[in-house]
């Protein structure tokens, strides 16, 4: 049994910590990409309140497909530089959305959604996926998150 149930009173660095740490235990030594993105995307799930969606965009073939999340079911296929996650994959950097109705492009997945953290996951300088959390709390996400979230990505980089 795997239970890695957050304390709900954690800074948010400490938070981040631990799910790294979750993450790290889940995926050390198991080779099948979409099992370990299936299992960071309950991690994900499980360790960070006010979520409406978290998960994964594969890069293949040059558009964002659809990977493992938790959530409600999303648009299948986004091209590069479209919407949030196109906008991560295109300029290899995070995304930051305070008022996703404020992004030129944001494509509406569930219109619940109000603010939204992607962060890419690069392997030899190129992004080969994309972690996405959408929430629908305005301004849900900050520094903290940004970090804490790359720092998970890195640790992806040969586990995806
Ligand atoms: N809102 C995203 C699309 C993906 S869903 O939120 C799951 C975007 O603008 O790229």
């Amino acid at each position: 049994m795997y239970d890695f149930a957050p304390d709900p009173d954690l800074p948010a660095a400490e938070r981040y910590r631990q799910l790294t740490s979750a993450a790290d235990a889940l995926t050390s030594g198991e080779p099948d990409g979409v099992a370990n993105m299936a299992n960071i995307a309950a991690l994900l799930w499980e360790f960070l309140p006010q979520l409406n969606w978290a998960g994964f965009y594969r890069m293949i073939d040059g558009e964002l497909v659809l990977g493992p999340f938790a959530g409600r079911p999303a648009c299948i296929r986004i091209p590069v530089g479209k919407g949030v996650c196109g906008a991560a994959a295109q300029s290899a950097q995070t995304q930051l959305v305070a008022d996703v109705h404020t992004f030129p492009g944001h494509i509406a997945c569930d219109s619940a959604s109000r603010s939204e953290l992607v962060v890419p996951v690069t392997r030899d300088g190129a992004v080969i996926a994309v972690i996405d959390l959408d929430s629908p709390e305005p301004a849900r996400f900050d520094a903290d998150d940004a970090a804490g979230v790359e720092a998970l990505a890195a640790l992806l980089s040969t586990r995806i």
